[in-house]
């Protein structure tokens, strides 16, 4: 029997590790000798950003919480790597798998690699080049210390062999976080707010906000608010705001009125908010992965991406972090001059599927 750690932490964890469990389970039906403990570090812990996602994933309960929760950068990384290392010292896996890029993910594989255990990193190899982003560091010093990579584009595995990494080190399986969506995509459902707000398809668009840069300058994120709504055309705006933003927000509805503030919304509302929506504005990357395979316009609070294969090939597009840039894009959309997009290769439903047999292969050897 060979046993492996998987990690979660935070929110865009979630639907990452969801179908690398769905995938080992049914290995293990199949008398694969893979087991695995699923270790929860804590880094988010409200309901609304973490059980949710665990109920409507159906990924089972954590094995282990960490209970390590919020804090500054090194407060927060430096609890979770205190209490994985206690944890490892009772019980060591045969490999530790993290994914993404936050910082559950950089914690838990240099305290796994330091204990002796390899590491595999889910989403090795993105890069944004902006080193302002506390996920770039995360990204660059988790595949630093991993043994394996599993990747989601080609420009991901340029970038870990530019990086000296072995071209036998790295498997380009796809994206888990679009298995994710494919397996739920017929199950999505419409949010409360959508009833109340009386939307429609294609009539509204969805916003969200959440990096330090656009948001923790009260200032900044109000003039975001100002431009958005000036460029609606008195569309609604749907927000579904991260408690991170929620703390620096004016109170919208009375300077916004288009802008609709809402509570974090489960996956399944999510999504389905943005399948139907005209465009998303947002500041995330995983969603510019989604509005890309649902085939919606995405326009980018950023300027760079580590996810270029979204802009390249798919629906989004960069914008910027100065508001004024918005005009122009909105005006686009509205004229009906947004691209097309298509679907990034490997991006369709079988990542985890084609990882869990790479794992079987590697496991055997070690
Ligand atoms: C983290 C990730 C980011 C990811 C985002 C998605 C890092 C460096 N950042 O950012 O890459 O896109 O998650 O959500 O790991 N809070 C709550 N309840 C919670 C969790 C957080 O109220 O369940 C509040 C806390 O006050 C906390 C703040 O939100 O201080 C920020 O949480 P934190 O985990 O530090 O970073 P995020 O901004 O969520």
């Amino acid at each position: 029997m060979k046993t492996l750690d998987l990690i979660g932490g935070a929110r865009p964890n979630f639907m990452k590790i969801a179908p690398i469990v769905d995938a080992l389970t049914a290995a293990q039906r199949r008398g694969s000798p893979l087991a695995y403990r699923l270790v929860h570090t804590g880094q988010h812990y409200d309901r609304a950003m973490s059980a949710a996602f665990f109920d409507q994933l159906g990924i089972p309960e954590p094995d282990v919480n960490l209970e390590a929760g919020s804090g500054a950068q090194a407060e927060q990384t430096a609890q979770i790597m205190v209490r994985y290392e206690r944890l490892l010292a009772n019980q060591r896996p045969d490999l530790c798998v993290v994914v993404g890029d936050v910082n559950s993910t950089l914690a838990c594989s240099i305290v796994a690699r330091k204990a002796g255990v390899p590491v595999a990193h889910v989403e090795g190899g993105i890069r944004s080049g902006d080193w302002t982003m506390p996920e770039e560091i995360n990204r660059v010093v988790t595949d630093a210390v991993s043994n394996w990579f599993f990747t989601t584009s080609v420009t991901a595995n340029d970038n870990l062999r530019r990086a000296g990494i072995s071209s036998e080190r790295i498997f380009f399986v796809g994206n888990t976080m679009i298995d994710t969506l494919v397996k739920h995509r017929p199950h999505l459902r419409p949010p409360p707010c959508w009833d109340r707000l009386g939307l429609a398809a294609s009539g509204y668009l969805v916003l969200t906000l959440h990096r330090p840069t656009n948001v923790d300058d009260p200032a900044k994120l109000r003039a975001w608010l100002q431009t958005i709504q000036e460029s609606v055309r008195g569309l609604p705006v749907v927000f579904p705001v991260h408690p991170r933003t929620a703390k620096n927000l004016p109170s919208p509805e009375d300077s916004f009125p288009a802008i609709h503030a809402v509570e974090p919304l489960g996956y399944l509302e999510f999504n389905y908010l943005v399948q139907h929506a005209k465009a998303v504005i947002t500041d995330s990357g995983g969603i510019t992965e989604e509005a890309t395979v649902l085939g919606v316009p995405c326009l980018t609070l950023r300027d760079s991406t580590e996810r270029p294969e979204t802009v390249s090939v798919g629906t989004n597009e960069l914008i910027g972090t100065d508001p004024a840039r918005l005009r122009p894009a909105m005006d686009r959309l509205f004229a009906g001059q947004w691209k097309q997009g298509g679907i990034p290769e490997k991006w369709d439903g079988q990542a985890a599927k084609r990882m869990v047999e790479v794992l079987e292969k590697l496991l055997a050897n070690a």
